[in-house]
């Protein structure tokens, strides 16, 4: 039976350290007692120690919107898979804003998630295709070739921690979602790629949906049988919300 993962990802918000621990704090009250769902939040890395200070040990995990693959060295801005170790358990690799704005590619997603996966990190490998991609009829192509890669630094899949989103790029931010069907249609061919890699773990890997998840729609992923969780943005800089999403995950009919 596969756990739902609900993560947040903040992005680049808030912009306070006292905010961010505010915000933590909601979503830990709200995660406090609710069991049968995971649920993290990846506030920016330079608020993660503030955040671990403030909500503790417990029913909310953390992770960290991106990292370096390399452990050290001459990478000026970069954050390292061995300075997240201790702060972060998760690790978000390869968002559609980080290969649009931050030329990361299949292949350093790829050394990204091996690296995190070897630092004793979880990724959460981050796939989908864009509008035009989409338009075109693309979209089966281009999650081959992402998931492909992203995976292509990893002999087997159990006891990776590997969760991977399904985050169609046209759905982020826009408030137009996807169809629970058509993530659906997604995930059962992400599936099918993980057990060509690892038959016996595929079936143990979280499928999130991301992009416009809201508490008002996302009961309609998780109803299905292999979308287990969200990866939420704007919703998730908002408690209630996020708390509402996680709920959603708690009442859904479980598949194994
Ligand atoms: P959104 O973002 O929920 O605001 O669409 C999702 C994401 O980028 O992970």
């Amino acid at each position: 039976m596969r756990v739902p993962v609900i993560a947040g990802n903040w992005k680049m918000n808030p912009t306070s350290a006292s905010e961010a621990t505010s915000l933590a704090l909601a979503v830990r009250d709200a995660a406090d007692g609710l069991a049968g769902v995971t649920a993290v939040i990846c506030p920016p890395t330079i608020w993660l120690s503030d955040v671990q200070r403030a909500v503790g040990a417990g029913r909310v995990h953390l992770g960290a919107q991106t990292m370096a693959a390399d452990e050290r060295g001459a990478f000026t801005g970069e954050t390292s898979p061995l300075m997240l170790r201790g702060l972060a358990e998760f690790v978000i690799i390869g968002h559609s804003e980080r290969r649009q704005y931050d030329g990361e590619t299949d292949e350093s997603v790829g050394r990204k998630v091996a690296s995190a996966v070897a630092h004793g990190l979880r990724p959460i490998a981050a796939v989908g295709e864009r509008a035009e991609e989409r338009r075109s009829g693309a979209t089966s192509h281009v999650i081959d070739r992402q998931v492909r890669a992203a995976l292509a630094g990893l002999e087997r899949l159990a006891g990776t921690g590997l969760v991977v989103a399904y985050e169609p790029v046209w759905a982020i931010g826009t408030g137009d979602a996807a169809s629970g069907p058509d993530a659906q249609a997604v995930a059962v061919q992400i599936r099918a790629i993980l057990a060509e890699i690892d038959p016996e773990a595929a079936d143990e890997i979280p499928i999130q949906y991301g992009g416009s998840c809201t508490p008002e729609n996302a009961a309609a992923y998780f109803a299905q049988p292999d979308i287990d969780g969200a990866l939420v943005g704007g919703a998730s800089l908002k408690a209630d919300a996020f708390a509402a999403i996680l709920h959603a995950a708690v009442d859904a009919p479980r598949h194994a």
